[in-house]
């Protein structure tokens, strides 16, 4: 059981009541063949509240897992929900980038599988507090470790119009960027803004009825995604960590992730594009072993949550699926 306050006093919740795990089916089997031997190790590298590695630990039962988070939360919850696994479970508080020195702390040297279900948790998003969602209001933090770095408060405090304008273009795909951007500058001379409250109200006087009538959601959506981007360097820490996933697999070791927006999917498409084709030279007649592609692709393009589980979890509805197996050993 795990316990968490809400705005009515504490609530005892079930540990199936907090999260559904996505496209947990869809994991299992793509996982399966790698964790099939005694004794496999499965990395969970965004153990949250341990849905999927609680399923994946129940279903093969003699694998060991190696549970990573950033967040102090989610793995207090993931430790009290996979408690009854015993040393069958290693949950690591780091950031996924380190999944190496992680999994070498755990005493192992070679993983058979990998899963990334990307972005914040459903605990992290209900938690007003950690300041993630635009329709509460709360601090402006939005850092998923909450043991360092620096909030959105104080980058929406320091940052000059240029670097707010490039951060909401480049990870909220903001057309109205350089317009928020000159909007929070004027709005913070006048006083610091430390709340998502005063955010979104900055953010809605700045956008032209017109563009509010066109439909393109709330017109917080993207500059909150934007700041949570850059808060966590989300997508810095996610091109160095898949590929160094990837590195720790055997042959006939799988990795499966799971993105939840554009800017994400693209990131581990092109990884798993790099891994899974020829480095061959143009124009060498005969293909030497050592070009050979290390990986291949298990998943045709991304795969998408089936219609009937979007409707039960509307938390399926924008994931993207890829997933990838080692076919040799580097050069
Ligand atoms: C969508 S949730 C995972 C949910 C999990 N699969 C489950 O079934 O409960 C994503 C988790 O990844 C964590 N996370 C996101 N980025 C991370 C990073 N760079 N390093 C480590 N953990 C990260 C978040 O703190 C969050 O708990």
């Amino acid at each position: 059981m795990g316990i968490r306050a809400t705005g009515h006093g504490p609530r005892i919740m079930s540990h199936s009541d907090i999260h559904t795990p996505v496209m947990l089916e869809r994991c299992v089997e793509l996982l399966a063949p790698a964790l099939a031997q005694p004794g496999a190790v499965l990395v969970d590298a965004t153990e949250g509240m341990g849905g999927h590695s609680e399923a994946l630990l129940e279903r093969f039962p003699d694998i060991r897992l190696i549970g990573l988070d950033r967040d102090t939360d989610a793995l207090r919850i993931a430790g009290e929900r996979l408690a009854r696994f015993g040393d069958r479970v290693t949950l690591v508080h780091t950031v996924y980038d380190g999944i190496a020195d992680a999994v070498a702390s755990a005493g192992v040297s070679r993983i058979d599988g990998v899963l990334f279900d990307l972005g914040v948790s459903s605990l992290q998003l209900d938690e007003a507090a950690r300041g993630f969602a635009y329709a509460q209001d709360a601090p402006l933090d939005m850092r998923m470790d909450q043991t360092a770095g620096t909030t959105a408060a104080d980058i929406v405090a320091t940052y000059g119009e240029g670097d707010l304008r490039r951060i909401f273009e480049r990870y909220g795909e903001e057309k109205l960027a350089g317009r928020y951007a000159r909007a929070i500058i004027a709005a913070r001379a006048d006083a610091p803004i430390e709340r998502t409250g005063r955010l979104v109200d900055i953010l809605i006087a700045a956008t032209p009825a017109a563009v509010q009538r066109e439909g393109r959601g709330h017109p917080a959506k993207r500059v909150f995604q934007a700041l949570r981007i850059e808060v966590n360097a989300e997508l810095a820490v996610l091109d160095r960590a898949i590929p160094a996933s990837m590195d720790l697999l055997r042959v006939g070791g799988r990795i499966v992730v799971m993105s939840y927006q554009s800017l994400e999917d693209r990131l581990v498409k092109r990884v798993f594009a790099d891994a899974s084709s020829s480095t061959a030279p143009a124009g060498l007649p005969v293909e030497l072993p050592e070009h050979a592609p290390r990986f291949r692709l298990l998943v045709k393009g991304a795969e998408l949550a089936s219609d009937e589980e979007k409707e039960r979890n509307p938390r399926a509805t924008p994931v993207r699926l890829r997933a990838a197996e080692r076919v040799r050993e580097a050069a």
